[in-house]
């Protein structure tokens, strides 16, 4: 039993102008919204009564906690999705530490991460500025901190809930329903692909921040199953 599990979180925020040199207040803004959809103490919790997901959100059981800021000023503009950030400012202790980077990836993406497994030397997560936190230098409607939420999902061994394929790719999720693309903006109940509802509020899919507010038990056992003993993220809680 593994109880509440805390991840302690590095942050290292890489800046080219001082919009990017984002304040403590934002980054604690994005860790408070960790803590509430890990526990699911997020207050957006909106599934249609009477639908089929009513029951479907669920307590992660997971924590994290600020155990550093780090700001480093840089020229760069554009960091691209190729890891190039982490090599300039590498992870501190990634087997006992989530990094998180909050730079500007640049082409309009919002994030990405790194599954267990891998190098780690790029274990982590990396976010453009303005899609980190919900206060300060921030742009709607990526506002609330869900790309946080997502990037470390897919840390702790989510996939994207339509499974990046068409209708019968797999998420490794049983009580996830299939899809065949990821959905946008803010979807209509029910939006049906594949035969079967949608779970756009997930946050493995592509909804807008204010859209999404769930996992389920299957991600939730997906994510604790890492930490067991042996499992690729349980050094994180020694
Ligand atoms: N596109 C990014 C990814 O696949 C992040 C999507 C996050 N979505 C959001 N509403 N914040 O990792
Ligand atoms: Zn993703
Ligand atoms: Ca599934």
């Amino acid at each position: 039993n593994l109880g509440i599990i805390n991840i302690p979180v590095y942050v290292h925020i890489v800046y080219s102008n001082s919009n990017q040199n984002i304040s403590n207040a934002q980054v604690t803004s994005q860790i408070n919204v960790l803590n509430q959809d890990f526990r699911k103490a997020n207050s957006d919790l909106n599934l249609p009564s009477g639908s089929t997901f009513e029951n479907d959100a669920t307590d992660a059981g997971i924590e994290f906690t600020l155990a550093g800021t780090f700001r480093y000023a840089n020229s760069n503009t554009a960091w691209g999705t190729n890891n190039a950030v982490k090599s300039a400012y590498p992870p501190i202790t990634p087997n006992t530490h989530l990094n998180i980077w909050v730079a500007e990836i640049g082409g309009g993406i919002l994030g990405y991460a790194q599954f267990p497994g891998g190098n780690s030397a790029t274990d982590g997560v990396v976010i453009s500025p303005q899609y980190f936190g919900t206060t300060g230098y921030v742009s709607a409607p990526f506002n609330k901190g869900r790309t946080g939420t997502h990037e470390v999902g897919h840390y702790l061994n989510l996939r994207h809930i339509w499974g990046d394929g068409r209708c019968r790719q797999d998420d490794f999720v049983v009580d996830t329903p299939s899809s065949d693309g990821p959905n946008y903006g803010c979807p209509t109940f029910p939006t049906v692909n594949c035969k079967t509802t949608d779970m756009t509020m997930n946050y493995m899919d592509y909804t807008d921040d204010a859209c999404m507010y769930m996992f389920t038990d299957g991600q939730r056992n997906r994510m604790r199953a890492l930490f067991n003993n042996g499992g690729a993220r349980a050094s994180l809680i020694g």
